[in-house]
């Protein structure tokens, strides 16, 4: 198989006030690289999105947009559309666990949200995964695949290749109780029956080819061994992007990841 590129993804979550988000931009900018074979791109709140789209050099970092609305445009007091934000970002988180369990969203939302990032050019990241009590029941491979079914519900054949995987089990997302990070072999396996699903919906060459992102408490320690499960192309990480020193060590080991190959 061709090597496929890197993703690294910072979900800073509702961490950093604008301020606070540009002087950071500025410390990573000093160390990280532009890169041709590791994609770094950075989420902020949506109130940083356009100064650090200013600040940034594109060819180094791309921007995400952790939350959206929908509809393009009207009257929806306080929502913010993927239509206003599209000239400062190039892609967009859509499902993160936190959006499903914290502020309800189905996976009707989150077709929708799927959709319209396609719609307005962005490529989604859909955030995918099951719970404790999922994986305590048996009910992971389920889960997965009613996510991915519910998620795509609304993309064609022929945008299915502008989307982006990411597995978060949400037991191992560091914010939850009890947090513990996933071993690979459980990685390998939610990306193979990732795959198998995106099989049977799109077909082999698609599933093949869509690239799957491993997220839940990854550190700058278990970064490199996440990087080389095979099938994982990249990282979507949470706590460990709001600190510059270990941000910068998992793109080195992403970087690595290449230099070695
Ligand atoms: P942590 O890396 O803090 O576990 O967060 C993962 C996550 O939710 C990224 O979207």
């Amino acid at each position: 198989m061709m090597a496929r590129k890197t993703y690294i993804i910072a979900n800073w979550k509702m961490n950093f006030t604008p301020g606070e988000a540009s002087l950071y931009l500025h410390r990573l900018a000093d160390k990280i690289p532009a890169m041709r074979n590791v994609q770094v791109v950075l989420a902020p709140s949506l109130i940083s999105l356009q100064t650090l789209s200013l600040q940034i050099n594109r060819r180094q970092f791309k921007l995400a947009a952790q939350n959206f609305y929908w509809r393009d445009y009207g009257a929806y007091t306080g929502e913010v559309s993927v239509s206003q934000i599209r000239g400062f970002v190039d892609y967009a988180i859509v499902g993160h666990s936190e959006r499903r369990y914290v502020f309800n969203e189905s996976d009707k939302d989150i077709a929708q949200k799927v959709a319209a990032a396609i719609r307005n050019g962005l490529t989604p990241v859909l955030c995918i995964g099951e719970t404790a009590t999922e994986r305590r029941n048996g009910e992971t491979n389920s889960a997965i695949y009613s996510q991915l079914l519910g998620g795509l519900s609304e993309v064609s054949e022929e945008d299915i290749n502008k989307v982006i995987i990411a597995y978060e089990p949400v037991w191992a997302i560091s914010s939850n109780k009890n947090a513990r990070p996933a071993n690979p072999s459980d990685i390998a396996e939610a990306q193979r029956v990732i795959r198998h699903q995106i099989a049977k919906l799109y077909g082999e060459a698609v599933a093949l080819d869509i690239p799957i992102l491993y997220g839940g408490s990854v550190s700058k320690d278990t970064a490199a061994g996440y990087l080389d499960i095979a099938g994982i192309d990249g990282l979507l990480i949470g706590g460990a992007s709001l600190i510059a020193d270990s941000f910068c060590a998992i793109v080195e080991s992403a970087k690595g990841k290449y230099n070695e190959r």
